[in-house]
C-alpha cells in the first residue's frame, strides 16, 4: 500500500524549500536527494559515525537519525553554511578558519568524515571559546575517522584557538 505523502517546508542553507515526502524518508536522504546538499555524508546510517552531522534550529544533530517530516518548519544548516556557523572566512582563500586549519594540519585524507566534523566543531567552538584538550577529545567522541588520524584533527582544532 502506498503511503500518503506529507507536505513539508524548511530552510536549507538559507534557501526556502518545500516538498511532498514519504513519512519515513530520512532527513539525510532528503537533503542529499531533494535539497541539493551532497555535503551531508552518510556512512554508518545509524547515528554512530557523525559523518552526517548538520545543524537544525541551532542544534548539531545527526541527519540520519531524523525524518524529513521532523524538520518541517526548521532552519537547516549543512556544511554549505560553515561560513555562517563560524562567522567568517579566511581572506583570499575562501576557506573558513576551520577549513584552513584542517588543510594546514593534514586533518583529512579521504574527507568523508570532514563535513560533519567541521559542522559540529564550529558549533563546539562557538560554545567553548577556550576548550581544554579533554573537552576537545570529548567532542570528537561523536565522530569516527577511518583514515586521517585523530592527532591531526585535534591539532587543527587547537590551532584555531590561538
Ligand atoms: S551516517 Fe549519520 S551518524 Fe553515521
Ligand atoms: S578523512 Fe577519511 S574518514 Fe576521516
Amino acid at each position: 500500500m502506498n503511503e500518503p505523502l506529507v507536505q513539508i517546508a524548511m530552510t536549507v542553507d538559507g534557501a526556502p524549500l518545500s516538498a511532498r515526502v514519504r513519512p519515513r524518508y530520512l532527513l539525510s536522504d532528503f537533503l542529499r536527494e531533494r535539497a541539493g546538499a551532497p555535503g551531508v555524508h552518510v556512512a554508518c546510517g545509524h547515528g554512530v559515525c557523525g559523518a552526517c552531522t548538520i545543524v537544525v534550529d541551532g542544534v548539531a544533530v545527526r541527519a540520519c537519525l531524523m525524518l524529513a517530516v521532523q524538520a518541517d518548519g526548521a532552519t537547516v544548516q549543512t556544511i554549505a553554511s560553515l561560513p555562517v556557523l563560524e562567522g567568517t572566512v579566511t581572506e583570499g582563500t575562501g576557506l573558513t578558519p576551520l577549513q584552513q586549519a584542517f588543510r594546514d594540519h593534514h586533518a583529512l585524507q579521504c574527507g568523508y568524515c570532514t563535513p560533519g566534523l567541521l559542522v559540529s566543531s564550529a558549533k563546539f567552538l562557538a560554545a567553548h571559546r577556550a576548550p581544554t584538550r579533554a573537552q576537545i577529545l570529548d567532542h570528537l567522541n561523536g565522530h569516527l575517522c577511518r583514515c586521517s588520524g585523530y592527532a591531526n584533527i585535534i591539532a587543527a582544532i587547537e590551532s584555531v584557538l590561538q
